[in-house]
């Protein structure tokens, strides 16, 4: 089950967050995404935003004609996105459960930008993901590296602190989750997809609060296609 503190904090920070995620370079993984999957796209697929915010990577996307699907579990932020992408199929939904599609929609891209940090699986995520997905599909998604030698993320999960955003009414936060590359790569394998790229960028700047020292946030990017049979794995 989502944590609640998840959706009423998105639901809050919606309505603030194309003005603190822009200009572009202070949030930079929406338009790391859109780079690596441009060459890849064109107007007869379907595209799925897992977490899809605002849309601040469908709404590139939906330049190329694609028929977009997007999932949040944040009905404010689904409202945001709605004006900007008003024909696009919306989703309210937890991504770490079963995604309320019919198993007849074909998804040709399935696309992860800024959310998998909040789920503690991935491994549940990548399995969906290959059931929706058809064989020879494509996902591009990022995650939070885990960093051990890093003062801010050498921690598996973090601890919870106070949110990000002044502007967002301050309570404690919910955990973000980080992983190592070798992790990804094994749970991708385990749910066949095989990785085409990968690289490491730095997502946004973080100041800590305590000494105001400013850190940059290392995020990872991978691209990857569905090669085998969807994996009905437990997990
Ligand atoms: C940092 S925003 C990223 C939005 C957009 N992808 C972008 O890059 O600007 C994270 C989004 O993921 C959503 N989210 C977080 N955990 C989720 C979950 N378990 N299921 C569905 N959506 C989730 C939040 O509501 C929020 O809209």
């Amino acid at each position: 089950m989502i944590q609640k503190t998840i959706v009423e904090y998105n639901n809050e920070l919606s309505r603030i967050y194309d003005e603190v995620t822009s200009p572009d370079g202070s949030w930079t993984a929406p338009s790391e995404c859109f780079r690596l999957i441009r060459p890849h796209l064109n107007g007869d697929m379907t595209v799925l935003d897992l977490g899809i915010g605002t849309g601040l990577v469908s709404t590139k996307i939906a330049e190329y004609g694609c028929k977009l699907i997007g999932i949040d579990a944040a009905p404010e932020m689904l409202s945001q996105a709605r004006r900007k992408l008003p024909s696009a199929l919306l989703l309210c939904a937890n991504i770490e459960e079963p995604w309320p599609l019919s198993k007849h929609t074909h998804i040709d891209m399935i696309v992860a930008v800024g959310v998998l940090e909040f789920v503690p699986s991935l491994a549940k995520v990548f399995i969906t993901s290959g059931k929706h997905l058809k064989l020879g599909g494509l996902i591009c998604f990022t995650y939070e590296e885990l960093l051990p030698n890093s003062p801010l993320q050498r921690l598996r999960r973090s601890p919870r602190g106070a949110l990000l955003y002044k502007k967002v009414p301050r309570r404690l936060s919910f955990p973000v989750f980080r992983q190592t590359f070798v992790e990804v790569k094994q749970e991708l394998e385990l749910a066949h997809f095989t990785i085409l790229h990968h690289h490491k960028f730095v997502a946004y700047h973080l100041r800590r609060s305590s000494d105001n020292c400013v850190f940059d946030v290392t995020y990872r990017i991978v691209l990857a296609q569905r090669v085998g049979p969807s994996n009905d794995r437990e997990v």
